[in-house]
């Protein structure tokens, strides 16, 4: 049974008009995280249902998640201030599966990029980061803080890499030999990585987003398609994911 903590909310930042930052005080939470695993948060107000936001960052004592307000939710979570009190289960969910030594590329697009900065900081990594334009890059500094080899892309050039995430990737992996391939981010992006990760026989772990009902396998508001028979088509996100290997999703 995932136990519920209320957690302290110590600093809250707006990185970016509509997207924040959050540290919460959660000794229990930050004992066991994993990268990639995600929190079930009680957003307040008329909501009943809890909302999944991604791990970004967690360490002694303290987790630290980040998220767009996008509906009714995250607009509630949002209003939360410091020193108030957030409600969440977890840590849920299957993180990233990193080997030691392994080379990788690392590649997150939009609010995508939460649960990918650590392991930008864990791996040997080249990391793509892509946004819509200069006013939506965030965690530039965060990332570049911790990996030497970050390259931020806009999708209309206005900062960066001229082009998709997926372009500059596709550029550094026709030059350079890597063992696996972590992303997060928006459908196409998925998609696209996927193939590519294909096409160059690299493994790749994607983390997917479903809505979520209950957050630990018991609603299957979540199911994706996956290759496997049977029962095992369809696969909860909550708890079978959200990180999956590549080869098994089925788009
Ligand atoms: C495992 C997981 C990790 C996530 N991590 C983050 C994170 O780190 N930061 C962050 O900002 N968001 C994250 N999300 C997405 C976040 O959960 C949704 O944006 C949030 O639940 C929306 O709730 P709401 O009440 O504000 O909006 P709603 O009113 O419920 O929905 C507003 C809009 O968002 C869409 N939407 C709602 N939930 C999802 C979803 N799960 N996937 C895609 N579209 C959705 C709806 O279709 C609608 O168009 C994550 C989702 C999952 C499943
Ligand atoms: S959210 Fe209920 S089974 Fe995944």
């Amino acid at each position: 049974m995932k136990k519920v903590y209320k957690c302290e909310l110590v600093s809250k930042t707006e990185l970016c008009p509509g997207i924040f930052d959050f540290v919460v005080k959660a000794p229990e939470i930050s004992e066991t995280a994993e990268i990639g695993q995600f929190l079930h948060i009680d957003c307040g107000g008329k909501t009943l249902l809890r909302r999944p936001i991604s791990i970004c960052d967690f360490g002694e004592g303290y987790v630290r998640f980040a998220f767009q307000v996008k509906g009714e939710g995250t607009r509630e979570l949002a209003k939360f201030e410091v020193g108030d009190m957030i409600d969440m289960m977890g840590p849920l969910g299957h993180g990233f599966k990193m080997t030691p030594g392994e080379k990788a590329v690392v590649i997150g697009g939009g609010i995508g990029v939460f649960p990918v900065l650590g392991l930008a900081r864990e791996t040997d990594s080249a990391v793509f980061l892509g946004f819509r334009n200069k006013d939506l890059v965030i965690m530039e500094d965060d990332f570049k803080a911790v990996n030497d080899n970050v390259t931020i892309c806009t999708d209309d050039g206005s900062y960066g890499y001229d082009g998709f995430a997926i372009a500059a990737m596709g550029e550094y992996l026709l030059e350079n030999k890597v063992d696996m391939i972590y992303c997060c981010g928006p459908t196409p992006m998925l998609k696209a990585v996927k193939q590519i990760a294909e096409y160059r026989n690299i493994p790749c772990q994607l983390s997917l987003e479903e809505r979520m009902g209950c957050g630990i396998g018991a609603c299957l508001t979540c199911v994706c398609k996956t290759t496997g028979k049977g029962m095992a088509e369809h696969k909860q996100v909550c708890t079978c994911g959200p990180v999956f290997d590549a080869k098994e999703v089925v788009f």
